[in-house]
């Protein structure tokens, strides 16, 4: 544990240790122009990579045939790279050189880098409903297992995650960092839901292209423009492009896409764990203006 929250603890995950966070704390020098995608694991991070890939260099792609747009070639985690892996990590060393920059983290808001909170730039931060994202983490931990390991149990992560273990958790402390963030200081912080994002994403989309400084005109409204990003980032289209392949060793390019639907806790939680993750989320959350289904 670092700061408050779980990290993981050895290199060989190919992700950074806390050796590696403590060294980017104290050198990444984030720029005014950089973007940062800030969500918890398993909360639609892939989708937000995606989508935000794709509004800030529509210009660039915008003649792009059928298979020369990199999300229709590529996951979009080798398009937007995580400050954790590729930055700081085992990987190393991933630079577009375009701007603006586009990273990722998990990074809680404790740990990071004091040069992004400086430098007045943008971050999106999208959470998710705790029950989905627990279902979530379980099927995606069982698919990475060595299929020489035992797969977990449902009952093990769904213990894990009330006790607030998972990678970058508490999944709560998470998210409650950034909202506190965020309502001190909205020019630079997005905060967004999963469920939003799937109930209106035409809207959301456009939302965040304005956040972001690159809004959509009038003529690229009436081209459909925003239409055909939606497609493009759609979990149809992702899931379609990432069928095979690895995303790194050991990491297929299809363990990112599962369901990508709302709800689909009401098919593993029982009443029970759902009461009690009910009742810690309204605890935790309590006097928050967080609008996914928490206590549903
Ligand atoms: P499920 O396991 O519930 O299906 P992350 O990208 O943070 O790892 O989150 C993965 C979750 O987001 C998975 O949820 C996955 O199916 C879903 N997802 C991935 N791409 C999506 C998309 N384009 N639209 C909606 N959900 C998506």
């Amino acid at each position: 544990m670092y700061q408050g929250f779980w990290h993981f603890s050895h290199i060989s995950y190919d992700v950074f240790s806390v050796e590696a966070m403590m060294t980017m704390q104290n050198t990444f020098q984030a720029q005014p122009t950089d973007i940062y995608l800030i969500t918890l694991p398993k909360s639609g991070t892939t989708w937000i990579k995606a989508v935000t890939y794709a509004i800030v260099n529509r210009e660039r792609y915008k003649n792009s045939t059928l298979s020369s747009h990199p999300l229709l070639a590529y996951n979009p985690h080798k398009c937007v790279p995580f400050l954790e892996t590729e930055v700081f990590g085992k990987t190393s060393v991933y630079v577009d050189g375009c701007l603006p920059r586009l990273f990722a983290t998990h990074i809680p808001y404790t740990s990071l880098p004091q040069s992004i909170l400086d430098s007045g730039c943008r971050i999106v931060y999208m959470c998710r409903n705790p029950k989905d994202v627990l279902v979530s983490l379980f099927h995606f931990t069982n698919k990475l297992r060595d299929k020489s390991r035992c797969q977990m149990a449902f009952d093990e992560a769904f213990e894990m995650f009330s006790k607030g273990i998972m990678p970058y958790g508490p999944y709560w402390d998470h998210v409650k960092g950034y909202y506190n963030f965020s309502l001190e200081h909205q020019k630079n912080i997005l905060y967004l839901t999963y469920e939003d994002m799937k109930e209106d994403t035409v809207n959301r989309v456009k939302h965040i292209a304005e956040f972001l400084g690159y809004p959509f005109t009038k003529d690229e409204e009436a081209r459909g423009v925003v239409g055909e990003i939606v497609r493009l980032c759609g979990f149809k289209s992702l899931s379609e492009v990432n069928k095979h392949g690895d995303f790194r060793e050991g990491v297929p390019n299809d363990a990112f896409f599962r369901e990508g639907k709302v709800g689909d806790w009401r098919n593993h939680l029982t009443d029970e764990m759902t009461k009690v993750l009910t009742q810690i989320t309204e605890q935790k959350f309590h006097g928050m203006d967080i609008s996914f289904e928490v206590g549903a």
